[in-house]
């Protein structure tokens, strides 16, 4: 079931509802929230971006019906100018980011996402190219591996883990899920192992980011996204872990406030802000959300305007948005949520 279905489609309506309106799935799984945008917005066109081939598959037999509504394409979040470029559409009224792994990739034991069901060690999304988690934990440097694990996985215990795959890979290559899943277990400290859900969740995460560049493609994605989206468009975010908000949270951030001199009463032309923030900080889940889908548990939402230009040059708009404007000490100002909640 698509994650936080019915805000999304309330946040992303009046993008999509704007004339001749464009939305694109950037993370399109297995269609479940793009099937919902086309049932509900019969004159709305989709493009829908996956890399991983097997999602589209899935995604283009439950889209069939809505024939030359759609663009399936084969690519990572953060092409999106060259797809639309190839599409001939020059802007997009809607954009929606459902980010992580599908229910698909996890449920299907030999992509070796999960931690919970042995597989090969491979964790690529696109399992057309690149490298898998097998070469990453037996061929990388052990303090790459930890910088890895520390920093995609925040593992407290990280050399501790480094180390006990160093001394198993110069006797074997490491394969399989199950394999690496004892070794975390067995290098965390038996008190540590009590809290905090599987142990080799951190370093599965932390693996799952690396082999598939995951914050990279993120960091370029949303502004290429907010670069395409037309005047009065929306964006929506999920993410799903601190450090993929992080880097939404800055990127929307960052256009949300003037660039002008703080002392200033109105906008210098060009410095004002081009994003409306429509959630405070981030959004989270209802109790009954989560009860009923249980992946909704760690989302964090995050949705944005892009502002019409027209409005900023006449009349009131020219006068700096509360909502938006910079401090004194150029931060957000008090009240608006900063941390990662
Ligand atoms: C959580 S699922 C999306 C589920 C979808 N909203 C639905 O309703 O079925 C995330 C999808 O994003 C894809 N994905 C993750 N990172 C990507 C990237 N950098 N570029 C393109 N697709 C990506 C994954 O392959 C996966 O299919």
């Amino acid at each position: 079931m698509p994650v936080l279905l019915e805000r999304c489609l309330e946040l992303l309506a009046p993008g999509l509802t704007l004339p001749g309106a464009v939305h694109v799935d950037f993370t399109l799984g297995l269609g479940g929230h793009a099937e919902a945008v086309l049932e509900r917005f019969p004159d709305v066109v989709l493009i829908g971006l996956d890399r991983d081939t097997e999602a589209l598959a899935h995604a283009r037999h439950r889209l069939i019906r809505f024939g030359d509504r759609t663009h399936l394409v084969h690519a990572v979040y953060d092409e999106l100018p060259r797809v639309l470029g190839e599409l001939g559409i020059p802007m997009i009224h809607s954009g929606l980011f459902d980010l992580g792994v599908s229910s698909l990739q996890l449920d299907e034991a030999d992509r070796g996402f999960a931690y919970s069901q042995d597989a090969p060690l491979d964790m690529r999304m696109d399992q057309s190219r690149g490298a898998t988690a097998e070469d990453v934990v037996n061929g990388y440097e052990p303090g790459e591996l930890v910088r890895i694990l520390r920093q995609y996985g925040e593992e407290k215990f990280a050399p501790r883990v480094v180390s006990a795959i160093v001394r198993e890979r110069q006797k074997v290559r490491i394969t399989s899920t199950a394999r690496l899943a004892e070794l975390v277990k067995d290098a965390i400290p038996a008190a540590a192992r009590r809290t905090g859900g599987n142990p080799a969740k951190r370093t599965f995460q932390a693996l799952r980011i690396e082999v598939n560049a995951e914050l990279d493609a993120l960091e370029g994605a949303v502004p290429a996204a907010l670069d395409a989206l037309a005047p009065k468009g929306r964006l929506v975010v999920m993410s799903y872990q601190s450090l993929e908000d992080r880097i939404v949270k800055r990127a929307l951030a960052a256009r949300s406030r003037s660039t002008g001199p703080i002392d200033l009463p109105v906008e210098l032309p060009g410095t004002g802000p081009t994003l409306k923030l429509l959630t405070r900080g981030s959004e989270l889940p209802s109790e009954a959300e989560v009860a009923e889908n249980p992946r909704a548990a760690s989302v964090k939402l995050r949705a944005v305007e892009r502002i019409d230009e027209q409005d900023q040059t006449s009349g009131t708009g020219r006068e700096r948005s509360r909502l938006s404007t910079r401090g004194k000490q150029g931060r957000l100002r008090p009240g608006a949520n900063e941390g990662e909640g």
